[in-house]
């Protein structure tokens, strides 16, 4: 089977597809003509699922993505762009959760819409690591608070600008201020040989994640702590156990949120340049 199909019965010939192709591999010969794939054109096609998507009589087809393989957009259920305004703004890093488990459904559903971020050339290069078990997370947080206690007696300077003897000092005092006392902590990870997409791609994704968390009534927080440990502390790397190969390029903390916000903080006006 070639990689680019149209049934001809349903095709007529629009264009759409053709419009829509990021790397223009397909192509369509005047308005009466059926669009097809350009010689060779699977070496630079994207796989992005463009042209299946946006086609109104389901006529095209790529290689392991029919039409009636994906969900029909059902419009009527797309939030108002208030609705979506409303969701972004009020969106808050959580950092009070609830010492409830989030059911594994839910963070595989969270996992499922953070995979329909966008991603450089659609490399779709993010991998996840859940670490599902509470103790576990509370673990891992506990290494973040080593590295950091090491870093203070090592380089106390580096530590003070970063605030990491205050950090160790509220994690002594029994104040969880790496992983906030989250039960969860979602990891983005990658192949090294996807450095130059995946740093993005990840980040991408994990916002995504976060809104769809808020969404789901469920709260997160960026784990930077946690991401700026993982890059060198081998006890750390030890119990991520990743690929070989791999790279954390991000991290979320994940749980119930103890408490609702009532109102949207103010933030910076936009420092804008128009030309
Ligand atoms: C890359 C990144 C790393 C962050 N790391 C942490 C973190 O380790 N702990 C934490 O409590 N918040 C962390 N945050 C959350 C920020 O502090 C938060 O976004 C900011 O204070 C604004 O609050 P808001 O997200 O509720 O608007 C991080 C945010 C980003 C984008």
């Amino acid at each position: 089977m070639s990689l680019f199909t149209v049934d001809k019965d349903k095709c007529n010939f629009c264009g759409m597809c053709v419009d829509e192709c990021s790397p223009r591999v397909i192509v369509q010969d005047g308005q009466k003509s059926p669009p097809y794939m350009i010689d060779n054109g699977e070496e630079d096609c994207l796989r992005c699922g463009h042209c299946v998507a946006v086609c109104p009589y389901d006529a095209v087809s790529i290689e392991g993505m029919a039409p009636e393989q994906c969900d029909p957009l059902k419009r009527r259920l797309l939030p108002t762009a208030e609705q979506v305004e409303l969701l972004l703004k009020s969106r808050r890093s959580i950092r009070s959760y609830r010492d409830e488990p989030v059911p594994r459904e839910k963070l595989e559903k969270l996992i499922d819409i953070a995979r329909y971020a966008p991603s450089g050339h659609n490399s779709q290069p993010v991998q996840w690591l859940v670490v599902e078990n509470a103790q576990e997370t509370r673990r891992m947080g506990g290494l973040v608070v080593e590295w950091m206690r090491a870093i203070v007696e090592s380089k106390p300077e580096m530590a003070a600008n970063m605030h990491f003897d205050r950090i160790v000092e509220q994690c002594d005092a029994g104040y969880d201020y790496i992983l906030r006392g989250a039960p969860h902590v979602v990891v983005a990870h990658a192949d090294k040989v996807n450095a130059v997409m995946a740093p993005t791609a990840s980040v991408t994704a994990l916002t995504y994640l976060e809104l769809a968390a808020y969404a789901m009534g469920l709260g997160a927080c960026w784990a930077g702590y946690f991401h700026f440990a993982c890059g060198s502390y081998k006890p750390l790397q030890e119990a991520l156990s990743l690929p070989e190969g791999h790279q954390v390029h991000g991290a979320m903390m994940v749980g119930y949120p103890k408490h609702r916000f009532s109102r949207i903080p103010l933030r910076n006006a936009p420092a804008i340049a128009w030309r």
